[in-house]
C-alpha cells in the first residue's frame, strides 16, 4: 500500500539529473525550485485527474498553468507549435525552466517543446502514469509522431528532474496500470534476480497492496543503469528494446487497436520463442516469464495473420542493413542484442502467437 505519508526520495542520479520518487511531492518540488531558481509555468495534460494535480503544485509553486488536451493521437508537430507559441505568450526567457505534469505523451511532447523554444529551456518532469514513471520520463528521449509513424521526430535532451508522484497512480485507468506493467517486467527480465522474483511474488495481490516505491524505483534503476553507459543509443540501450521488434510489428498490424503494453507481453512471449528455438535459453525460464505475464492479466495469443505483423515488423525504424535484429533472453537476468533471424523463423514464432500459450504451470 503506498503510504499517503510516505516522503519523496531522490531513487537515481546516475543520469546526471535527480529523479524523485514518492506520494505527493509538491513539497519537494517546491524545495527543488527555491534551490535552483524559480518555475516559469506547469503545462500538463488537461485529462482532468492530472490537471487537478498540475493546478495544486501550480498555485503551491506560484506558476501560472497551462493545459492542453494530450493523447497519442495530439502527439503531433501541430501541438507542439500550440505549445511552443504558449510559451511565447507567457512572455518565456532562454533562462526558465517549466515543469510537465502527465503520463508518456506529455513527457516526449513537453520535453521537446523545451528543447526548442528558443533553442531550449530547463524541463522538469512531474510523472503521473506508471510507462512515465519507469520508461518515457528517464532517460532524455522526446518525440511526436508523424503521419507515417510514432515518434520518428524528436530529440534526446534530458530535464534537469523528474518526479515520480505515487499518488497519481491511484487514478490511473487498470488499462493504463498495465501498460506500464508491460515495460516493468521486460525491466525484470532484463535484470533477473531479486526484482524479478519481487514481481512473481506481487503478481497474485491487488495492486492497491503493491509497494510501488519498490517496484518504480527498482524499474528506474534498471533503466538509468543502462542508459547511462549509451546516452545516443548506439549499444547497449538496444536492450530496452527486448519484446519491442514483435510489439511494434504487432501494434502496426492492429491499425493500433492492440495497445503498447499489450504488444510488448505478446513480444515478451515471441522473444521467449525465439530464444528457444536458437536454443538460447531453456523451458523452464520460458515458462516462467510466461507464468508472471498471466498472472499480470497480459495477453500472450494473438490471431494475427504472422505475414501482416512480420510485413509490419519490416517497417520498423531500428532494422538496421535490411535485417531484422532482436534482443533475445538466455536467461532470466541475462539478455542479449543483435540476433538477426531468418523470415522463416520469425513467422514460425509468429505462427506460434496464434496458438496457446506454452504450459504455463510452474515448474
Ligand atoms: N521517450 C521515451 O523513452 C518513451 C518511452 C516509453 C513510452 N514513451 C511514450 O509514452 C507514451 C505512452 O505513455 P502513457 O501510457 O503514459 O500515455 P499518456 O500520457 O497518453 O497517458 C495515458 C492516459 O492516462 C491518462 N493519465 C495520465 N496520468 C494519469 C493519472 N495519474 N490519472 C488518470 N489518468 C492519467 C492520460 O491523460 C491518458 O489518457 C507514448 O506516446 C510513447 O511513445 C516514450
Ligand atoms: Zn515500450
Amino acid at each position: 500500500m503506498i503510504a499517503r505519508s510516505e516522503a519523496g526520495r531522490e531513487v537515481n542520479r546516475s543520469l546526471g539529473y535527480p529523479i524523485v520518487v514518492g506520494a505527493g511531492l509538491t513539497g519537494e518540488l517546491r524545495r527543488w525550485f527555491a534551490d535552483n531558481g524559480g518555475c516559469a509555468a506547469v503545462l500538463a495534460d488537461a485529462h482532468p485527474p492530472v490537471a487537478a494535480r498540475a493546478a495544486e503544485l501550480a498555485r503551491a509553486l506560484g506558476a501560472p498553468l497551462v493545459t492542453f488536451h494530450l493523447g497519442e493521437a495530439r502527439k503531433r508537430l501541430t501541438t507542439l507549435e500550440v505549445v511552443l507559441e504558449r510559451l511565447h505568450a507567457l512572455g518565456l526567457d532562454r533562462r526558465a525552466t517549466v515543469v510537465g505534469v502527465g503520463g508518456g505523451v506529455a513527457s516526449d511532447l513537453f520535453g521537446l517543446a523545451a528543447a526548442l523554444y528558443m533553442r531550449g529551456i530547463g524541463y522538469v518532469h512531474v510523472a503521473t502514469s506508471l510507462v512515465a514513471m519507469v520508461d518515457a520520463a528517464i532517460g532524455g528521449k522526446t518525440g511526436v509522431n508523424l503521419s507515417v509513424g510514432k515518434n520518428l521526430a524528436g530529440g534526446f535532451r534530458d530535464p534537469r528532474a523528474v518526479f515520480c508522484d505515487l499518488d497519481a497512480l491511484w487514478t490511473l485507468p487498470r488499462r493504463a496500470l498495465r501498460e506500464g506493467l508491460a515495460e516493468v517486467v521486460k525491466a525484470g527480465v532484463i535484470e533477473g534476480g531479486a526484482y524479478f522474483e519481487m514481481l512473481e511474488t506481487l503478481a497474485p495481490h491487488r495492486f492497491s497492496r503493491w509497494p510501488w516505491f519498490e517496484v518504480v524505483t527498482g524499474a528506474i534503476g534498471i533503466k538509468a543503469a543502462i542508459v547511462a553507459d549509451d546516452r545516443d543509443e548506439a549499444g547497449v540501450r538496444e536492450l530496452l528494446n527486448l519484446g519491442h521488434t514483435f510489439a511494434h510489428g504487432i501494434e502496426a498490424a492492429s491499425g493500433w487497436r492492440v495497445s503498447h503494453g499489450a504488444a510488448v507481453a505478446l513480444g515478451l512471449r515471441a522473444a521467449g520463442l525465439l530464444a528457444l528455438r536458437t536454443h538460447r535459453w531453456t523451458a523452464r525460464d520460458h515458462v516462467r516469464l510466461l507464468g508472471l505475464l498471466a498472472l499480470l492479466g497480459m495477453p500472450l495469443r494473438t490471431h494475427q495473420q504472422p505475414r501482416a505483423v512480420y510485413a509490419a515488423m519490416r517497417g520498423d525504424k531500428k532494422r538496421r542493413d535490411g535485417k531484422l535484429r532482436f534482443v533475445l533472453p538466455r536467461a532470466i537476468g541475462d539478455v542479449e542484442a543483435g540476433f538477426a533471424a531468418s523470415p522463416a523463423m520469425v513467422l514460425e514464432v509468429l505462427e506460434r502467437l496464434r496458438r496457446p500459450p506454452e504450459a504455463i504451470e510452474r515448474p
